[in-house]
């Protein structure tokens, strides 16, 4: 089987996804498969790997593949795979754009469909659909920006522009300090930030505002982070993540050593299995396909669970929290892709 493996892009995450992509390439069955390596830089230009996928290393953030040649034409070099497995987070590919892509090429690919990855990658509407379902999400504010001016955005769409002033009267109506001040459209904490008063909120939504036209503003809750993952119609034992700072940050996440997993999730059953209900239920509602990770807050003191998002492209390093929790439900890193590939194709 000609297998294509796309990674990288113009997204934020883009040495993310590399990292994820050298692990993927490395676990692959390479008796089973024929693999492709496909590389699409910051410039959005494609390109092959030449590198022997049989001797894949893995890359630490920041390193990106060298031994590379363009691709001229793109369709036909896609459309001569057999399958397709895009390992991309955030924008630009784990939004829904390169399954479309595929789609009209009429090229399987692993993963979730257009609808779900575009809903799951706009926090905005992911959490509209999950609301309507009666998961529990934090209360947020949603505004906009122009580039000039910030727009409050109530459930109803009358939308009023906004100064910092306003909007910080709406936090304190609402829900109070601290917040959470996030892009709609990001990943690996890239442009959230955490905010305590006015002035932080200031600097926060201007932070917040370089990577999208949409922001929300968000409760904090005090909780620990939690998460499952679903592979088709499996939902894992939930795994904790124990952070090395305060949140959950870029750092945090890839570079800082210290930060840790514990799976599965030292919480009581009761909890255990309502966080799996809230997962099957949320995979449902986004109609999820093939994967996902379901992101929980469990709430220190009361135990409430608040979904935070849906990562239909988690990431996919031998070390990341969606393969390990896979594991400890005793299908290994291998035939995890191997699962993958054969829903794609069926
Ligand atoms: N409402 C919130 N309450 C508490 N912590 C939050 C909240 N929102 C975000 N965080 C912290 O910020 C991190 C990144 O935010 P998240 O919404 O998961 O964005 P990303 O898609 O970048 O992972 C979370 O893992 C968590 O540590
Ligand atoms: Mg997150």
């Amino acid at each position: 089987m000609k297998l294509g493996i796309i990674f990288g892009s113009s997204s934020t995450e883009h040495e993310v996804s590399v990292v994820s992509a050298s692990a993927v390439i490395k676990n692959l069955n390479k008796k089973k498969y024929d693999i492709y390596p496909i590389y699409i830089d910051k410039n959005n230009e494609w390109f092959e790997v030449l590198d022997d996928p049989k001797d894949q290393k893995i890359y630490k953030i920041g390193e990106l593949p060298t031994n590379i040649k363009a691709i001229n034409n793109v369709f036909k070099y896609l459309k001569s795979m057999d399958c397709v497995f895009p390992v991309m987070h955030g924008a630009y590919g784990e939004d829904g754009a390169i399954q479309g892509l595929l789609k009209m090429l009429d090229v399987p690919c692993v993963g979730c469909s257009i609808l779900t990855s575009s809903v799951c990658m706009d926090k905005v509407y992911t959490k509209k659909i999950l609301k309507s379902a009666g998961i529990l999400v934090a209360p947020d504010i949603y505004i906009e920006h122009d580039g000039t001016d910030f727009f409050y955005i109530p459930d109803d769409y009358n939308i009023k522009k906004v100064t910092v002033i306003d909007i910080d009267k709406l936090v304190k109506e609402n829900f109070g300090y601290p917040v959470y001040v996030k892009p709609s459209n990001s990943g690996s904490s890239i442009g959230v930030s955490k905010a305590s008063n006015k002035d932080e909120l200031n600097v926060a939504l201007y932070e917040a505002r370089k990577y999208d036209r949409k922001i929300l503003i968000e409760k904090a809750i005090n909780a620990r982070e939690i998460e499952c993952a679903a592979l088709c119609d499996l939902v894992s034992l939930p795994g904790e993540i124990l952070s090395a700072t305060e949140f959950y940050s870029f750092d945090s996440k890839y570079i800082n050593s210290k930060s840790k997993t514990v799976i599965p999730a030292s919480v009581n059953n009761e909890v255990i299995e309502e966080i799996r209900n809230i997962a099957k239920r949320a995979f449902k509602a986004i109609d999820g396909n093939g994967l996902s990770r379901i992101d929980f807050f469990v709430e220190k003191k009361t135990n409430k669970i608040y979904l935070n998002e849906i990562n239909t492209m988690p990431g996919f390093t031998e070390i990341s929290m969606y393969p390990k929790m896979i594991e400890n439900m005793g299908i290994n890193y291998s035939e995890l892709l191997d699962k993958l590939i054969e829903e794609a194709i069926k």
